[in-house]
C-alpha cells in the first residue's frame, strides 16, 4: 500500500504553489509558479493580477504535481490550504480550489495559517522524512511581511502555537527592501544589502543606529526607526548605488547589523523571561521566512545556540520563501481536518 498523501496549496501572495507530502513529512513534489515578473513593472504586488495568475496556474500545477509524483487522485487523503493571512482575492482562489477538490474527492481540508507554515518549515528536508520535532521550540518568523517570535509545542498533530511578540510597524524584510530601494538597489533588497555588507565593515560612528526600546518593556519589534535613520544617513552621506563603493558597503554592513542587533536583543529578552518561568525550556530554536536565507544571520544564530546549548534549525533556502510543502507539513502538525464547506479565507488572522 503506498503511503496516503496530503496535498498542499499556497496562494496567499504572489506565488502559486502545490505540493504532495507523505505522512512522515517526505516531500514528493513541491512546485512553485512565481509571478514576480508579472508584478515587477508595477514595483510591487498588484492584488488583482495575483488572483488572476493563481486562477490560471493552480489546476495545471495540481495535475502536474500528481503526474510528477506518479500518484493518483485516490492517493490523496486530505488537503492543506493557506486560509490566511494574505491577499483576500489570492487566498480565495486557493481556498475555493481546495474546497472543490476536497468536496469532489470526499476528503477533509485542513485550513492552515500561513505563519504556521513558515514556523514548521525548518523541519522539512529535501531527502527523506522530516526532522523529528522536539517538545518545545522557539520559532522566529522573519519575512517581508512578518517579524514575530512564537512559543511552539508540537505534539502528535495537535501543535500549540503562541505568539510572543510581533512588530509594531515595519517587518524586518520590508525594512531591508525599503532602504535598498532608497539607495537604488533592486527588489528584493535583502539579498542585495547582504551582498554589499559582505564587502564592508560596520562603522557605528559614521552610521549610528540606536536599538529601539519601549517604555512598557515590551519585547515587540519596531523597525520604522531604523528605516527612517537609514534613509537620513544615506542622504547625509550620499550613499547610492553607483557611488562610493566603500561607503556603500560600510553603510550596508552597519544597517544590516542594526537590524540583527534588535533581533538578538528581543530574542535575549524573550529567552531570559522564559528562564524565569518554571517550565521546561525549549530545546531548539528555529528561524523561518525570507530573511532566514541571510548567511550572516544564519551564522550568528548558530553561534547564539552554541553558547546556550540549544539546537538551531535553519530552513533549507528553498523552504524559506513561500511554498506549499510547508503548508502541507503544517497541516500535518496542526491537524484539525474540517468539512470542506466550512473553510473560510481571512486576509488578517492575527
Ligand atoms: O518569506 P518571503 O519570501 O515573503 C514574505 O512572506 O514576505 O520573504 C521575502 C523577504 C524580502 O523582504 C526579502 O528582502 C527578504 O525576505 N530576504 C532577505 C534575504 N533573502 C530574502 N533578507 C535579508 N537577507 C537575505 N539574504
Ligand atoms: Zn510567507
Amino acid at each position: 500500500m503506498p503511503s496516503p498523501l496530503i496535498l498542499g496549496i499556497e496562494t496567499s501572495c504572489d506565488e502559486t504553489s502545490v505540493a504532495l507530502l507523505e505522512r512522515d513529512g517526505t516531500v514528493r513534489v513541491n512546485h512553485i509558479a512565481s509571478q514576480i515578473e508579472r508584478h515587477q513593472p508595477f514595483g510591487g504586488v498588484v492584488p488583482e493580477i495575483a488572483s488572476r495568475e493563481h486562477l490560471q496556474h493552480l489546476f495545471p500545477l495540481v495535475t502536474r504535481s500528481l503526474a510528477d509524483a506518479g500518484a493518483a487522485w485516490s492517493d490523496i487523503d486530505s488537503i492543506a490550504v493557506t486560509s490566511g493571512p494574505g491577499l483576500i482575492g489570492a487566498l480565495l482562489v486557493g481556498v475555493a480550489g481546495a474546497q472543490g477538490l476536497a468536496y469532489g474527492l470526499g476528503i477533509p481540508i485542513v485550513a492552515v495559517n500561513h505563519l504556521e507554515g513558515h514556523i514548521f518549515s525548518p523541519y522539512l528536508q529535501t531527502d527523506g522524512a522530516s526532522i523529528p520535532l522536539p517538545k518545545r521550540v522557539l520559532s522566529l518568523v522573519i519575512s517581508g511581511g512578518h517579524s514575530s517570535i512564537y512559543d511552539v509545542r508540537p505534539g502528535d498533530g495537535r501543535a500549540q502555537v503562541r505568539m510572543i511578540n510581533r512588530t509594531r510597524d515595519d517587518a524586518i524584510g520590508e525594512t531591508f527592501d525599503k532602504v535598498a530601494k532608497f539607495i537604488g538597489l533592486p527588489y528584493p533588497g535583502g539579498p542585495q544589502i547582504e551582498k554589499f555588507a559582505r564587502q564592508g565593515q560596520a562603522d557605528v560612528r559614521r552610521f549610528p543606529f540606536p536599538i529601539a526600546q519601549f517604555k512598557d518593556e515590551s519585547a515587540d519589534f519596531s523597525y520604522s526607526g531604523i528605516k527612517a535613520g537609514a534613509i537620513r544617513l544615506a542622504r547625509e552621506h550620499r550613499i547610492h548605488s553607483g557611488g562610493d563603493e566603500k561607503a556603500m558597503a560600510d553603510f550596508c554592513a552597519t544597517f544590516q547589523d542594526a537590524l540583527f542587533a534588535q533581533l538578538f536583543d528581543r530574542l535575549g529578552t524573550v529567552w531570559s523571561r522564559m528562564q524565569s518561568e518554571r517550565e521546561a525550556m525549549p530545546t531548539e530554536i528555529a528561524i523561518a521566512g525570507g530573511v532566514a536565507a541571510n548567511g550572516v544571520l544564519r551564522d550568528r544564530i548558530l553561534e547564539w545556540g552554541r553558547h546556550r546549548g540549544v539546537i538551531v534549525r535553519l530552513p533549507e533556502k528553498r523552504y524559506c520563501t513561500d511554498n506549499a510543502a510547508m503548508i502541507a507539513f503544517a497541516g500535518l502538525q496542526m491537524g484539525i481536518p474540517a468539512d470542506p464547506r466550512r473553510v473560510v479565507a481571512r486576509s488578517r488572522i492575527r
